[in-house]
């Protein structure tokens, strides 16, 4: 007997390939289902296969042990810490294979978010006698997520069901009502026995009610599209090479897309361009290379390119940015936690990184959204991220390798959680200047002791910054206190901060000069991130005439938590105020430039709110902005 695959070596390396992943717990069969696979296709080693025979028959077992063939692979795993998935080669004359083998517990996301993303089919096992349950489902959700297009749904343990009809059927119509949601181009469902080999290579006389497909003839003809992106040329630069002064390589694997020598490309972050003078391999220079190729390319031209940086075609470029929207599966015991620093690795890239906010997380028994301030071990959810330097990316659903990326954590270089960038954020252009603003020298951002998140949770309620703006007189004060009452009396977290109270002391150096308004502004906004960040609602009652001041505060804050409120009344109504006699004052040319009067007080454009104290009593607009506040949380 030989179990050695009879396919000589030059027609293997040309035959169709096909990469497929399997999904499912230990307890689901899957270590038994790949065994025989291999075996029953017979494509183990000899050596291997003598060897599992013994110690099956030593462990006095009836059957040989399937699962010892991937268990082999398991140890291989355990030692090799760093690398969380085992691929697995094996061939029939049809097809050769690549199996993403990922260990079978709930280790299992991380394994599918980093190892699994070029599979073109992913195998889910479920057991027909436990049923569709939520660990299948989520091996389903991030499958489609990652955008493999193919599943194979195997219903396994037939032989514990009596291969009964109506047990397949039930699973079956469960998955497919659950999947109706999922973006995946097929699914194919086939009853199996992995233990006794139904349907797995051969079909067996166990379910003569089912008439497609085995496993294995399954997998040696679906169609297989090529998931590499051909188009978008994208070289993430690992090493520039320099031997000699007259050689100057950049070197890297190519992510996606083709090039020639001639093609125009432009260095990221520079943007300086040149032309691709050779593409250099091992094995001789090419007159094209495409993805997935080892490369070394010269330039035409002396241009500084460094590790981390991306070559690309000059008129085809990626996203530059370091604000976006992505998918994200938290694979750590730990939560994730907003506003904490992280290690962002993309590409040949690291930089640190915030989880900004998590949008929802996602049930995945009902693919329902659930709004959530974290993301729990095996959880997934859509994110805002932001990035202190930024990434060279497009969508992954365009490109899987400039689009995917993984977090890690940076006390313990530990893989937290993998994702799929969907978009840019690009109405939310926020929290860029946020963590990665103008600091004193020789010193490091000190992370937030208590996640906001964490602290809105203990509170009921969101931080949110309510920023009144006016003219001395207008009433922003009286609204703010009475407002902050209120708050205060249902057990809210308010902070309020007025611009008579900061001058006195904190901002008492500075007058009224528009470039002295300005500071003030800015160091008031500081201060209300902090209170802001420590989960409070921050009311700010200032004049802050400059549109361009209040928008620079603004952009200090999340999307959504800046709330512009315009207070206006008339100037003969504030004159008739005039709690501070400023009015006075300014009309017998005491102060020269009081707002409003003989300075002008640039009114907001698109303010959150808006009210004229005029026309309205301070109860009804304190009611108003209540409601608009309780809407929020
Ligand atoms: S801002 O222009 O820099 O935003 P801020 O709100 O801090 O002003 O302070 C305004 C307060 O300072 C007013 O309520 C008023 O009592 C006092 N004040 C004194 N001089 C002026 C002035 N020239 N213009 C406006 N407010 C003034």
């Amino acid at each position: 007997m030989t179990r050695n695959n009879q396919t000589s070596q030059s027609s293997y390396l040309h035959m169709d390939m096909l990469r497929f992943t399997t999904a499912g717990s230990v307890d689901d069969g899957k270590s038994t289902l790949i065994g025989r696979l291999l075996y029953d296709s017979k494509s183990i080693f000899e050596d291997q296969m003598e060897a599992i025979e013994k110690t099956s028959l030593n462990g006095g077992e009836a059957e040989v042990n399937l699962a010892l063939l991937t268990d082999g692979l398991k140890a291989e795993r355990e030692q090799k810490i760093t690398i969380d998935v085992a691929y697995r080669y094996f061939a029939t004359p049809k097809r050769k294979f690549i199996i993403a083998d990922t260990p079978g517990h709930i280790q299992y996301t991380s394994n599918m978010v980093t190892g699994a993303s070029t599979a073109e089919l992913a195998v889910i096992l479920v057991d027909a006698q436990k049923g569709l349950l939520t660990q299948s489902k989520r091996h389903a959700y991030i499958s489609s997520l990652l955008q493999i297009p193919n599943l194979v749904v195997a219903i396994n343990k037939m032989d514990l069901v009596d291969y009964d009809q109506a047990v397949y059927q039930n699973i079956v119509e469960a998955f497919q009502d659950f999947s109706r949601e999922l973006d995946v181009k097929s699914i194919t469902y086939i009853p199996i026995s992995a233990l006794k080999g139904d349907n797995v290579v051969e079909t067996g006389d166990n379910t003569p009610w089912y008439d497609g497909p085995t496993l294995l003839h399954h997998l040696e003809t679906v169609k297989v599209e090529n998931a590499l992106n051909k188009v978008d040329f994208r070289l993430p630069v690992q090493y520039v090479i320099r031997p000699h002064q007259n050689f100057r390589g950049f070197a890297g694997r190519i992510a996606s897309g083709r090039i020639r020598p001639g093609d125009k490309v432009m260095a990221l972050p520079s943007r300086i361009t040149s032309k691709i003078k050779e593409i250099v391999t091992n094995d001789g220079n090419l007159t094209e290379a495409g993805p997935g190729d080892s490369v070394a390319i010269t330039l035409d031209d002396e241009i500084d390119v460094s590790r981390g940086d991306m070559l690309v075609h000059a008129d085809n470029i990626p996203t530059i940015q370091s604000k976006f929207e992505a998918f994200l599966c938290w694979m750590n015991a730990e939560p994730l936690e907003v506003s904490k620093p992280y290690l962002l690795m993309h590409t040949t890239r690291v930089t640190q990184v915030f989880i900004d906010e998590v949008t929802y997380s996602l049930d995945v028994d009902t693919l329902e959204k659930k709004s959530s301030s974290n993301l729990k071990h095996n959880e997934i959810g859509k994110v805002k991220i932001t990035t202190s330097q930024p990434l060279y990316f497009d969508p992954y659903k365009t490109n899987q390798k400039t689009g995917s990326f993984i977090i890690i954590d940076p006390a313990t270089n530990v893989t937290v959680g993998g994702g799929m960038i969907q978009s840019v954020d690009a109405n939310d252009k926020s929290i860029v200047e946020n963590h990665f603003r103008q600091a004193s020298p020789n010193t490091t951002w000190e992370p937030w002791n208590i996640a906001r998140a964490r602290r809105e949770e203990l509170n009921g309620h969101k931080a949110v910054v309510l920023w009144f703006t006016g003219i001395s007189g207008a009433g922003k004060t009286t609204i703010a206190k009475a407002l902050e009452t209120k708050l205060f009396k249902i057990g809210r977290q308010t902070m309020l901060l007025d611009g008579d109270q900061v001058r006195h002391g904190l901002c008492g150096d500075l007058g009224f000069s528009p470039g002295e308004r300005t500071e003030n502004i800015r160091r008031v906004g500081e201060v209300a991130r902090l209170f802001f960040e420590q989960g409070n609602i921050v009311l700010c009652t200032f004049v802050s005439p400059y549109r361009k001041d209040r928008e620079t505060v603004k952009n200090l804050f999340p999307t959504g938590r800046f709330i512009e409120i315009q207070v206006d009344c008339d100037l003969e109504t504030a004159r008739q105020r005039d709690p501070k006699g400023l009015y006075a004052k300014a009309e017998n040319g005491e102060i020269k430039d009081l707002t409003g009067f003989n300075m002008e007080h640039e009114v907001s454009e698109n303010p959150d709110l808006n009210f004229n104290t005029g026309e309205m009593d301070v109860d009804t607009i304190v009611e108003d902005i209540y409601r608009y506040l309780e809407k929020l949380s």
